[in-house]
């Protein structure tokens, strides 16, 4: 499918609504490292077991929500592509998560948890990186607008995103 030359500028209902909230969490896995040497939009996988598992009650494309890492307490805005991102016709169903703050080192082997709220679009296969440069930009200002709703922004203190004692 090709990209819509025109976007909506927020998306999803005024609160999450079925499925949603979904939450995943796992140990963060090597991507296929085109992440932050082709795109500069870094991102980390969850591992195959849950994208093929616990994170099909959504569909492909890509979503938003909010994430965290390791030990630490804080919660960031992210943005998932949750597919087989057809531009690089990769045959394996991957989830990844770009966190929308800039980290001094990746976090492989930490645990990733986020609570996933809202759908933005189904994923595209584009003709030129800088077209899907352009729409994971986007992406990620439409999600950082529809977060901003009440109804989502209190999932930054999900007891799942922050407590790290806390359970499936
Ligand atoms: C927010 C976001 C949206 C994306 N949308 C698409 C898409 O529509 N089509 C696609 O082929 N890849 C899409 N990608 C996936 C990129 O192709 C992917 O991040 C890139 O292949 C890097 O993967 P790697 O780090 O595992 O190598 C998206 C990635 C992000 C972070």
């Amino acid at each position: 499918m090709k990209p819509p030359a025109t976007r909506p500028s927020i998306v999803g209902a005024p609160s999450p609504e079925s499925p949603y909230p979904v939450r995943l969490r796992g140990t963060v896995t090597h991507g296929f490292k085109r992440g932050s040497r082709d795109l500069g939009f870094p991102t980390a996988n969850l591992p195959d077991d849950v994208s093929n598992n616990e994170a099909t009650v959504l569909q492909i494309g890509v979503h938003y929500g909010w994430a965290s890492v390791g030990r630490s307490a804080t919660v960031w805005p992210m943005v998932m592509s949750y597919g087989w991102n057809p531009t690089y016709k990769n045959t394996k169903k991957t989830a990844e998560v770009h966190i929308m703050n800039v980290f001094e080192s990746d976090f492989y082997g930490e645990e990733l948890r986020i609570v996933v709220l809202g759908f933005i679009r189904p994923e595209y296969e584009y003709s030129s990186l800088d077209a899907l440069i352009a729409d994971i930009k986007t992406d990620i200002e439409v999600a950082q607008r529809s977060l901003e709703r009440p109804a989502y922004h209190r999932f930054i203190e999900d007891p799942f995103v922050l407590d790290k004692s806390a359970q499936l």
